[in-house]
Formats: structure tokens, sequence, C-alpha cells
């Protein structure tokens, strides 16, 4: 007889991978609203634009994984998170400093997509569906690499904020 908690593990497991799809969803309208608006902090775009092809490479993941258990792509509910994240984009746009505090949102979400792919290789290896587990797992470690790079990476671009805002004729907010 089948174990009677293997079915309230899958649905558990099924719910967190459309979670983690409506946050891609998110993810992929924030970083292109970012991405689009830089002028001045060249490295900082590629690697934006880099994680963007990689989000959506996920986004698919995520698709194919939600549906080998049945589900469907929370389709509205991506709708709600890509105008969350075109709101924030947006606010963040207004800032005289947007590529600094730009900086900080995005590793605040890089964080809690951490977070999110952790739990969710927890919760595929309950349910015993180790392919999904490889995927999460797979994903994980892009998410903690772009962290990484944002982290790395944060002094030098300040530093670069600041000294253009220090030089009289230079555009330093984006
Ligand atoms: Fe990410």
């Amino acid at each position: 007889m089948s174990d009677p908690r293997s079915g309230k593990r899958r649905e558990r497991l099924l719910k967190w991978l459309q979670d983690a799809y409506a946050m891609e969803q998110e993810a992929e309208t924030m970083m292109k609203a970012m991405a689009s608006r830089i002028e001045n902090y060249a490295e900082l775009a590629a690697r934006i634009g880099q994680h963007v092809q990689e989000t959506r490479q996920q986004s698919e993941s995520l698709r194919q994984c939600i549906q080998s258990l049945g589900g469907s792509v929370p389709t509205a509910k991506g709708l709600f998170a890509s105008l969350t994240a075109a709101m924030h984009a947006a606010g963040n746009s207004m800032m005289e400093d947007e590529v600094v505090k730009g900086i900080g949102l995005s590793f605040g979400f890089e964080n809690t997509e951490i977070a999110t792919y952790r739990a969710l290789v927890v919760a595929a290896e309950r349910a015993g569906a180790t392919d999904i587990a490889a995927v999460c797992g797979q994903i994980l470690q892009e998410e903690i690499a772009m962290a990484r790079w944002l982290e790395d990476h944060q002094d030098v671009l300040v530093s670069a904020f600041l000294d253009r805002d220090e030089t009289p004729g230079a555009e330093a907010k984006r």
C-alpha cells in the first residue's frame, strides 16, 4: 500500500514549484526593467542580462517540473507578480541613486530565491522526486552565483557611483 503522506507531499511540492514560477516571472520583469535603464555601469548591466537568460531557462525548467506533477503554471499569480515587480522597478527609478538601490533590491531578491530553492530541494526529496530535487539544486547554484556576484561587486559599483556623483556634469544615477 502506498504511503498516505505521499499525496500530501506531492501537493506541497507542486504548490512551492508554482510559487517559485511566479517568483521567477517577477524576477525577470524586475531585472529586465533594471538592465534596460542602466547607462553607466556596463558590467552590472551585463551580469543582470546574463541572469535574465538564466531566469528564463529556470522558468522553463520549473514549468516542466510542474507539468510532470500534473499541475499547470500559475498565470494569474504570475501576472500579478509581474505587475508588482514593474511597480518596484518604477519606484526605484525615481530615486536619484537608482543603481545603488537596485543592487540592494537585487541582493535581497536573490537571497529570497536561494531560500526558496533550498526549501524546494528538501520538499522534492521528501516527495521522492529526485529529478525535481536535481533541477532545483541546479537553479539554487545559479541563484547563489548571482547573489555572490552582487556581494563581490557592490563596493566597486558603489565607489563608481560615488565617483560619478562627485564629478560635476557626470550622470551617476543609473
Ligand atoms: Fe535569480
